[in-house]
């Protein structure tokens, strides 16, 4: 997992207020934004201010509640050839204009999803004891606790505190896994990641490739399990439960629960992913905007905090297995004299490194533009 590590910390000292000792102490305490709800937090503290601009950020601030991202049916599409095509047609339009969907009938049960959320929220609400042994920034780890991973490279910490499985291509020992969700950790990332040979599988066709041309690139061959918890928050309007971000990876299947607080940059405006009981968030990540040549694209979102909550969601991150080796560029097959390439080959680790040195919210894709 890439983590950034204590040594990289900026220095940060204005008009008295240590920034460093501040995240420090939070960082030791191991106890994550729960462990300051668990202890009576009434004010957020300084560390998660975030800049006004970053709520507003040129957008309006207005939400258009007539935008919605499209919800994709995958009734039928293994036996009935017909509705594949209309499904690879919807999808090609919602990963040009939107980046984002929603999928319904993805052959997952709701008893599976509902249960994935429950066993995340007793991870993060078990004793304070008992998941301070999770807690660690060592990138070497394969289940991780931690509460913000780039901490010490943001301008401001999120309200948000994390349970991370790499579950692909060499997943933990079950005895690694938290007790208190291990089971269903092992099942939902088994059904996921079926689920991500399907939706790989439809992406190709939508770009009008051979149907397993990205899954034998090796697009899902790392996979990436965020468990995420999102306290409730004293007050809302000074600090974000995700800041903006674009996700580094090829695509995340996210599993939401009822709460909302997802909102995605569209026609610069921010859009609510309305939950929806039973569906999965589905969205394209900067590696396959690369790999197709701008023609799917990764889109801005964030998480706003709430007084309500806990608020809970699972995303699933599928990118390469890390081989430094590997290069990534525009797929060949989809360039032609009028779609020249816009990008140069990148690894994934030096893509990586500078998505968070650069620092989360702006997009490192531009970095590699030819
Ligand atoms: C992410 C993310 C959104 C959410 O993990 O990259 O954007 O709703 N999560 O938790
Ligand atoms: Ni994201």
């Amino acid at each position: 997992m890439v983590l950034t590590s204590t040594d990289e910390l900026e220095a940060g000292t204005d008009s008295g207020y240590d920034r460093i000792s501040e995240l420090k102490a939070f960082d030791d305490s191991k106890a994550g934004v729960q462990g300051l709800v668990e202890n009576g937090v009434t004010k957020v503290p300084r560390m998660f201010y975030c800049e006004h601009s970053n709520l507003s950020d040129g957008s309006t601030s207005e939400l258009n509640s007539n935008f919605s991202i499209p919800t994709i049916d995958l009734t039928g599409i293994h036996n009935d050839p017909i509705l594949r095509d209309g499904v690879v047609g919807k999808l090609r339009y919602a990963c040009e204009k939107w980046g984002f969907f929603q999928v319904i009938n993805h052959g997952i049960s709701s008893d599976v999803l509902d249960e994935m959320i429950k066993g995340t929220g007793r991870f993060h609400q078990q004793d304070a004891m008992v998941r301070k042994d999770y807690y660690t920034r060592d990138p070497t780890r394969k289940v991780v606790y931690v509460s913000n991973y780039s901490l010490y490279h943001d301008p401001a910490a999120n309200w948000r505190d994390t349970l991370g499985c790499v579950m692909a291509p060499h997943p933990p020992e079950a005895e690694e896994l938290p007790v208190v969700c291990r089971d269903v950790v092992v099942e939902y990332s088994q059904k996921v990641k079926a689920f991500a040979s399907i939706l790989f599988e439809l992406l190709s066709e939508a770009l009008g490739l051979n149907r397993f041309h990205l899954e034998d690139m090796g697009c899902a061959e790392g996979f990436l399990l965020l468990c995420h918890y999102y306290p409730s928050c004293p007050e809302p309007e000074l600090t974000m439960g995700n800041s903006k971000h674009t996700d580094n990876d090829f695509i995340t299947i996210l599993l939401q629960d009822q709460i909302g607080g997802l909102q995605l940059l569209h026609d610069n405006q921010w859009v609510d992913v309305t939950p929806i009981h039973g569906a999965l968030v589905v969205n394209i990540g900067d590696l396959l905007q690369l790999l197709s040549n701008d023609k799917f694209v990764s889109v801005q979102h964030r998480v706003l905090t709430n007084h309500i909550g806990p608020r809970i969601s699972v995303a699933s991150l599928f990118r390469t297995d890390g081989d430094e080796s590997l290069v990534y560029g525009p797929i060949k097959e989809l360039l032609s004299e009028e779609n020249p390439p816009l990008y140069r080959d990148v690894s994934l680790k030096e893509y990586l490194t500078y998505y968070y040195a650069k620092g989360i919210g702006t997009s490192a894709l531009s970095h590699f533009k030819l």
